[in-house]
């Protein structure tokens, strides 16, 4: 018998599509969507570590199917040969690249290939996957934004810009395609521990206790807190939230 909680948070039989899903909060959020029962196809540039991922979720011969699909989404040719799939009921868009120069000497080269990796990209890989989505009349979009799409942020530069506009798009998308079952949500984080802020805040231990400070919960973030908010947003239990911003930032934002 399907139990209570399968029915709100079940996955079983849908297709999820993680691009940064090797990595950090993708790769935590690919996990969750997985251990829900959903078939997980993880994108992302570098195929050795999507392998290693990919290696570590399979289960067993009646688990879901894990698939990778090494691509460049700063490449629209890369884009397009990902978009090519059918079958993706889930699309998370947690891939993004963070150069953040100061504002005098960030170049046009920093900026097309920001806006193409964390914009652009979330849009075609919409626009690729939705229609179909609402022609089966059930979807999800989860987009990871940042707090820097609502607040100046040291250099926040074109990935602030980037992430104000991919809160746009998922107000886009919420509006276009939610009457028809697919909806679109954002999810900010705060200060989370992964490879991309190992470099600038988690090797100054000035930086980390600063951060931890300001949250309300008295620490940073870690990428297992988006496990939940994932199942949650890709799940039937949230079929009438569309087009918000849920921070995950253990109360960064509010502080
Ligand atoms: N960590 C934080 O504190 C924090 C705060 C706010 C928002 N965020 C957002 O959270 C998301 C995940 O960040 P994270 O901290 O988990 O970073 P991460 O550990 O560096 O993961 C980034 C992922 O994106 C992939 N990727 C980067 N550029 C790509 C490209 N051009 N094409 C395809 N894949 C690409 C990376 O794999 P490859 O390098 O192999 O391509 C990796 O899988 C991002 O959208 C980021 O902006 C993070």
């Amino acid at each position: 018998m399907t139990s209570y909680l399968e029915t709100l948070f079940g996955l079983g039989g849908r297709t999820a599509m993680v691009t940064g899903g090797s990595s950090g909060i993708g790769q935590a959020m690919a996990t969750a969507l997985y251990r829900a029962g959903a078939n997980v196809i993880l994108v992302a540039r570098t195929a050795s570590r999507l392998e290693e991922v990919a290696a570590s979720l399979q289960s067993g011969p009646s688990a879901p199917h894990v698939e990778t699909i090494a691509a460049d989404l700063a490449d629209r040719a890369d884009v397009a040969r990902v978009a090519k799939r059918t079958d993706v009921d889930i699309l998370v868009n947690s891939a993004a690249i963070n150069v953040r120069p100061p504002m005098d000497s960030l170049t046009d080269d920093v900026w097309d290939q920001t806006l193409a990796a964390n914009l652009t990209a979330p849009f075609l890989l919409g626009q690729a996957f939705a229609p179909a989505m609402a022609e089966r009349g059930w979807g999800r979009i989860i987009n990871v934004v940042s707090q820097q799409a609502f607040r100046a942020y040291g250099n926040s530069g074109a990935y602030g810009a980037a992430k104000a506009g991919l809160v746009g798009l998922t107000r886009s998308q919420a509006e276009a395609w939610s009457g028809r079952g697919v909806t679109s949500n954002a999810v900010a984080p705060g200060v989370v521990q992964t490879p991309l802020t190992e470099p600038t805040v988690f090797n100054d231990p000035a930086k980390v206790a600063a951060h931890a400070k300001r949250a309300m919960i008295g620490r940073n973030g870690v990428p297992d807190d988006f496990a939940g908010c994932a199942v949650y947003l890709a799940s039937t239990a949230s079929a009438a939230v569309t087009g918000q911003t849920l921070f995950v930032d253990g109360g960064y934002s509010a502080s």
